[in-house]
């Protein structure tokens, strides 16, 4: 289903311009980071390549084709879970995919364990702190074996502990050969997760670079400004 080619696509709820003309496109390897600042139209994003917002103009084309051919997953800023287990909120995702249960419980168990909550399968997940929720959540993502993960600031609420728990997990869904695509507002964790970034500002992809040249010569004065914004130590950018 890849590449993912977005040309020209608007999105204007009520007529304002939330997506102005997004070109973009994105391959099926590594985890790619959109950063910009609030209101840019990142969420927006994502929920588009989930189907979850309909474009009003434009186009989205997944290998060439009008829908992805592979699952996809997506965790959002604050994952609703279920008033039961976490290992029932683990197996969630499973449901409509007709496996057996047994099935169910054991691909529940297994990614509980790869995210570290195997010892809370049995707890409400009412009771989990903010980091323990955001690692289920991730858990029921991965559970669903998705091909593209969309994960929508999935740190923004955790300590720097937390924070690096989260990312672990989303290297180990990179190595599994998912796709992440993910929003952040923490550069140092862009620079940490990214292999490349694709900078928004006002509904529109100023830059798409790798992550490195992105943080030491971003190309858009956009992206120097927000950098700069974010960053203050590093205050001067080669010419
Ligand atoms: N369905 C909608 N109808 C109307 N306006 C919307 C809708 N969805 C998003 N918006 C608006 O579009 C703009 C972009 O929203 P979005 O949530 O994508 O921003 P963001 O880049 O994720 O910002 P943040 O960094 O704060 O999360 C916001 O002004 C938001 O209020
Ligand atoms: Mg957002």
């Amino acid at each position: 289903m890849f590449p993912i080619r977005l040309e020209q696509v608007h999105f204007t709820p009520n007529g304002r311009a939330v997506l102005a003309g997004v070109d973009l496109c994105v391959d099926g390897e590594g985890i790619t980071l959109i950063l910009g600042p609030n209101g840019a139209g990142k969420t927006v994003l994502l929920r588009v390549l989930a189907g979850l917002e309909r474009i009003h103009g434009g186009s989205v084309a997944w290998n060439g084709a009008g829908a992805p051919a592979e699952r996809i997953a997506m965790v959002f800023q604050h994952p609703v879970l279920l008033r039961t287990t976490v290992a029932d909120n683990a197996g969630l995702g499973l449901r409509p995919l007709g496996l057996s249960r047994p099935e169910v419980q054991r691909r529940a168990a297994d990614v509980l364990g790869r995210v570290g909550l195997s010892h809370r399968a049995r707890d409400s997940a009412r009771h989990l702190s903010g980091g323990e929720r955001q690692r289920l959540a991730l858990a029921r993502a991965w559970a669903v074996r998705p091909r593209l993960l969309l994960l929508d600031e999935p740190t923004a609420a955790l300590d720097p502990t937390a924070t690096e728990a989260v990312e672990s997990i989303v290297r180990e869904i990179r190595t599994g050969g998912a796709k992440v695509l993910m929003t952040t507002h923490n550069l140092g964790q862009a620079m940490r997760l990214a292999d490349d970034i694709v900078f928004i500002e006002a509904g529109r992809v100023r830059e798409h670079s790798p992550a490195a040249r992105f943080f030491s010569r971003p190309q858009s004065q956009e992206a120097r400004l927000f950098i700069r914004g974010e960053l203050p130590w590093r205050i001067a950018f080669p010419d």
